[in-house]
């Protein structure tokens, strides 16, 4: 089978990974390359696909001599950086990009955060979006450069929230009961990702997609969470300092981190859904609640 596309993705195997490489198989148009750590994981997750159809890199965002032997060919790479270190990560990211333009890649699709539009320095997560932006971003002659910049990942519940309700029917956080927080379904940047990546890149060139898909007060989410589990969840709120001990001592969040959450719990407030991206994404952007109802299993 001969492809017309061959797209590269890097952090493809996670929760925006996984609908994008499915949107991305479906066309017959397009072959692509997962660079991942594990291509055991990579074949139980994606299963067998006609032949060309999917090629594995095994690599480490350490080690990017496999990328560099394996990006020639390719019009458009995916980055994903799952950051251990803030200012390691920005390197990693440069590194990445630089390479892939220089060996001909046409358009780079970074996912970056909606921090990235506060103000400069205001908290590390900010910081480093804008840094990870910047260093794609001042790349001479490079072509180009779309960045999709998500809010809070409706995904963060299980690792949270899931937690709580199992053992106590409760979510927990500090904000106000009214004071809305800025949901995205994970399915729907994976899937605008995969449509960003099919379309003419002179359509997107170098743009910046804020995505909010669906704000939720706690108030609103604990009553989705209790309609949908079919049992009463509350909502509880506590002071900074017990929140702040619950990510440090109970889930051992380094201490940046955790002051950075608490920040953007006050200071991050999007009480709308992004312009726009029902436009991008042809459709309604995923709500709260229909992910709940897709993953109501993890909250059982
Ligand atoms: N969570 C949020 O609310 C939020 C909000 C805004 C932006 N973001 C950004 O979104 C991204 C996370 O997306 P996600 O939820 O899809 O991530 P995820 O589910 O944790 O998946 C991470 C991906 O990165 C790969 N990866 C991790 N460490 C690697 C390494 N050392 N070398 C090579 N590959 C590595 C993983 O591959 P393996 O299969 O090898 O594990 C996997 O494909 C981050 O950049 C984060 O900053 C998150």
């Amino acid at each position: 089978m001969v492809y017309d596309h061959k797209i590269y993705l890097i952090g493809a195997t996670g929760n925006i990974g996984r609908p994008l490489v499915r949107k991305l198989l479906s066309n017959p148009k397009v072959s692509l390359t997962l660079f991942a750590r594990s291509p055991a994981k990579v074949q139980e997750i994606y299963g067998n696909q006609p032949a060309g159809k999917l090629q594995i890199v095994q690599g480490d965002h350490e080690n990017l001599k496999p990328f560099e032997d394996s990006i020639a060919g390719h019009t458009r790479l995916f980055l994903l950086i799952q950051a251990n270190s803030f200012k390691n990560s920005e390197r990693i990211v440069r590194s990445f990009a630089e390479k892939a333009y220089a060996s001909g890649i046409q358009q780079v699709v970074l996912i970056s955060g909606i921090c990235t539009n506060m103000s400069w320095r205001s908290n590390v997560i900010a910081e480093a979006g804008y840094n990870w932006e910047n260093a794609v971003n001042s790349i001479p002659n490079r072509r180009a450069f779309v960045t999709l910049r998500p809010a809070y990942f409706m995904s963060n519940q299980l690792g949270t929230d899931a937690l709580s309700i199992k053992s106590s029917n409760k979510i927990i956080d500090t904000r106000g009961l009214e004071s809305p927080k800025a949901w995205i379904s994970p399915n729907d940047i994976g899937e605008l990702a995969a449509i960003i990546l099919q379309e003419p890149i002179e359509k997107h060139e170098d743009a910046v997609y804020d995505m909010v898909g669906d704000p939720k007060t706690p108030k609103e989410h604990a009553e989705i969470l209790s309609r949908v589990l079919g049992r009463e969840i509350v909502y509880e709120k506590v002071t900074d300092e017990q929140c702040y001990d619950m990510m440090t001592k109970q889930a051992g969040m380094p201490h940046a981190l955790a002051y950075t959450m608490l920040y953007l719990s006050k200071e991050l407030e999007y009480d709308h859904v992004s312009p726009g991206l029902s436009v991008l994404l042809g459709r309604q952007p995923e709500t709260l609640e229909q992910w709940i109802e897709k993953n109501k299993n993890s909250f059982l």
